[in-house]
């Protein structure tokens, strides 16, 4: 099998997205379940991906790619301390190759910094991978799920796909530390790429943003570290922006 990598997706509402979620999906409940999606199933599909993009704000998104095309994705999002997830596929040919829990551990990872559990309905044949994975069913008979967040991210690179008001306030502090200013209006507006590094005590201590237009497309890297190591996170920073999309 080829090296499988998962990137994470900021704007979801870039052409060809959906429609990748869309073929993956079908694939998936064509072999899984021997079902085949309607054109009605793929409307209704695309309409409530649409709708939690347009009206929830911390929406966030994973695809796996294989060098050539997206083989998998997760998809959901973040409210009142609770992560979602939605849409989780992977493409038939390639399940079975812990493309699945790894799509669920980035979107874990993701809930760490802005959650205190996860929780998930499941699809029937899903049920034993989620309880695999350490997802408990809030009652008997229910396929609800829901997976506490014991531990808070340390030493780690995760990507905000919202900048929430406790990642702006840590933001804001590090830009000024390395005088230059945060701006929040262009990250929300043009769903800018952007990244964070926690520190050993689970704190922000540096975050990168990706360049848009109008500064040529140049990043904002803002490290405060000490010197042996902020060359090391300020490199896996920029790394990260080049993978995402
Ligand atoms: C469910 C799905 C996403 C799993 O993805 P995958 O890439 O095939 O799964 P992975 O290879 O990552 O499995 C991870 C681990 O879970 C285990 N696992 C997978 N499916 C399992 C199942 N049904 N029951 C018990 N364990 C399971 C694997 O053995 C593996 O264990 P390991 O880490 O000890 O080796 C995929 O099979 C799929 O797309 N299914 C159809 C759509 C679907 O039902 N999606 C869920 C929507 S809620």
């Amino acid at each position: 099998m080829t090296d499988i990598r998962i990137f994470p997706i900021f704007n979801q509402s870039v052409p060809g997205i959906w429609e990748a979620f869309l073929r993956i999906q079908s694939a998936a409940m064509r072999y899984v379940y021997n079902y085949r999606m309607t054109v009605l199933d793929h409307d209704i599909a695309r309409q409530l991906l649409f709708q939690d993009w347009w009206h929830v704000s911390y929406n966030f998104a994973f695809g796996a790619t294989d060098g050539m095309n997206m083989i998998g994705f997760i998809q959901g999002a973040c409210q009142n301390n609770i992560a979602q997830i939605q849409n989780l596929y992977v493409m038939p040919k390639f399940m079975s190759n812990h493309v699945g829990g790894r799509l669920l551990n980035c979107a874990e990872r993701v809930g760490a910094l802005n959650a205190k559990k996860i929780e998930l309905v499941s699809l029937a044949k899903a049920e034993g991978f989620y309880e695999h994975n350490g997802y408990n069913r809030v009652m008997a008979g229910s396929n609800s799920f829901v997976k506490k967040i014991r531990t808070a991210p340390r030493c780690d690179v995760l990507p905000v796909f919202y900048p929430t008001p406790s990642i702006v306030r840590a933001c804001r502090r590090i830009a000024t530390d390395n005088d230059q200013e945060f701006n929040t209006r262009a990250i929300k507006e043009n769903r800018l790429p952007m990244f964070v590094y926690m520190n050993i005590e689970s704190n922000i201590s540096a975050f990168s943003v990706a360049g848009d237009e109008k500064n040529d497309g140049v990043p904002q890297v803002c490290v405060n570290a000490p010197r042996q190591i902020a060359d090391i996170i300020q490199k896996r920073l920029v790394r990260e922006l080049g993978y995402s999309r």
